[in-house]
């Protein structure tokens, strides 16, 4: 046993967890798998999955995104992505949902399923049945050679590596370097991007791996801002844009880890039913990087301290605005805002990890979750 207990944390690489291990993994991870794909310098984008379907892609009347869970957050990421770069509409759909109300599928229709694992149940029947309707699917797995991967005309890995924490950390940055590569070939094959756009996003890209290890940084601070907030019952994180997924995400992290309950919602939403919940007890966290958002986000922040509600802001370095209304701020580094949740998720990864180990959970293995849904 003393044996295995020493593997572990040989495995673990000198980390208390797994999880904490993944998080900090994902400046390389997110490195190699842009690695071969991407050169910003030669303005090159490269994914030998995409080139045989290219024509389809281009000529796409729709895309339908399949997912689950953290997953179907990076779905979301890229329903953006793509209408903005490549005018194509989008739909992201909960497999489960999707497989069981008889979907009206149409010639020439894509399908991207994601899947870390490649391996969750309801994402395969989900394409098993969309592929015998006739429509292309493309597979955007973690784990190579599995099930979602193998049942996919074509696809692309995110390379990742090994993922052990149950809670999704370094696959769902994967996930999202490895769409908006699809998003931009797409559009660059059907022209619908300008070639300064596309080379601004690629030198964006590129530079992600730096930004995320600066975000890093942040461990510290977020660890003392779980210790301030860990007893709360409830928490609410709002996001608009691109970083509304992220609000997402970051609620998800926090129940999975921390069995607290929190809730993501689009800030405009908010109005609509949370803004109820806000008082002196609440945390509220809230992804406001600079944006095209910004302005309204700033806006969704007043209403919350309007009401007593605790802030806490993840925000762009420079910005001199938010400091003043916020209880606490998190400053990461300024991105595309394309780019933005691939940075503006670690604090909110970090902070529920924080929380988590503080309230002396096993955030590794989470009660009640798989890593791995193979059953309906
Ligand atoms: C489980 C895991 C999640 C994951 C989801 C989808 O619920 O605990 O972390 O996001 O399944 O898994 P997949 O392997 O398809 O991405």
């Amino acid at each position: 046993q003393k044996l295995d207990i020493e593997l572990a944390a040989i495995e673990k690489g000198g980390y208390d967890h797994f999880m904490l291990k993944e998080i900090f993994e994902q400046p390389h991870t997110i490195f190699d798998c842009l690695r071969g794909r991407l050169d910003a310098a030669e303005g090159s984008l490269t994914l030998g999955g995409i080139r045989e379907y290219a024509e389809q892609l281009k000529n796409a009347q729709r895309i339908i995104i399949i997912a689950c869970g953290t997953s179907w957050h990076a779905g979301l990421v890229a329903e953006y992505m793509i209408e903005e770069l490549c005018r194509i509409p989008v739909e992201v759909e909960y497999a489960s949902e999707f497989r069981y109300r008889n979907p009206v599928i149409n010639p020439g229709d894509i399908i991207i399923a994601i899947s870390q694992s490649g391996e969750t149940a309801d994402t395969l029947v989900a394409i098993e049945s969309a592929k015998a309707q006739g429509a292309v699917i493309f597979g955007v797995c973690n784990v190579v050679g599995s099930s979602i991967a193998r049942a996919s005309h074509a696809g692309a890995y995110t390379h990742a590596g090994p993922e052990i924490g149950v809670a999704s950390t370094k696959a769902f940055t994967a996930q999202l370097a490895v769409l908006a590569l699809i998003a931009l070939k797409i559009a660059e094959e059907k022209g619908s991007i300008t070639q300064k756009r596309f080379l601004h996003l690629l030198t964006e890209l590129e530079d992600i791996p730096e930004k995320v290890a600066l975000a890093l940084q942040l461990n510290d601070q977020v660890r003392s801002m779980a210790e301030k907030y860990k007893d709360a019952r409830d928490f609410l994180y709002l996001g608009r844009g691109y970083n509304f997924p992220v609000a997402l995400e970051g609620a998800l992290k926090l129940k999975e880890i921390s069995y607290i309950h929190a809730e993501g919602y689009p800030a405009a939403e908010m109005k609509h039913g949370p803004i109820a919940l806000v008082d002196e007890t609440l945390p509220v966290v809230i992804v406001a990087t600079r944006d095209s958002y910004y302005e309204k986000i700033v806006s969704n922040i007043q209403e919350i301290k309007a009401r007593s509600g605790k802030v806490i802001a993840v925000i762009t370095e420079g910005d001199e605005t938010i400091p003043g209304m916020a209880d606490d701020v998190i400053v990461v580094p300024e991105a595309d805002e394309l780019a933005a949740p691939l940075v503006s998720v670690i604090p909110l990864q970090l902070l529920a990890y924080h929380i988590g180990v503080l309230k002396g959970y096993d955030v590794d293995k989470p009660r009640n979750l798989a890593k791995s849904v193979t059953v309906e």
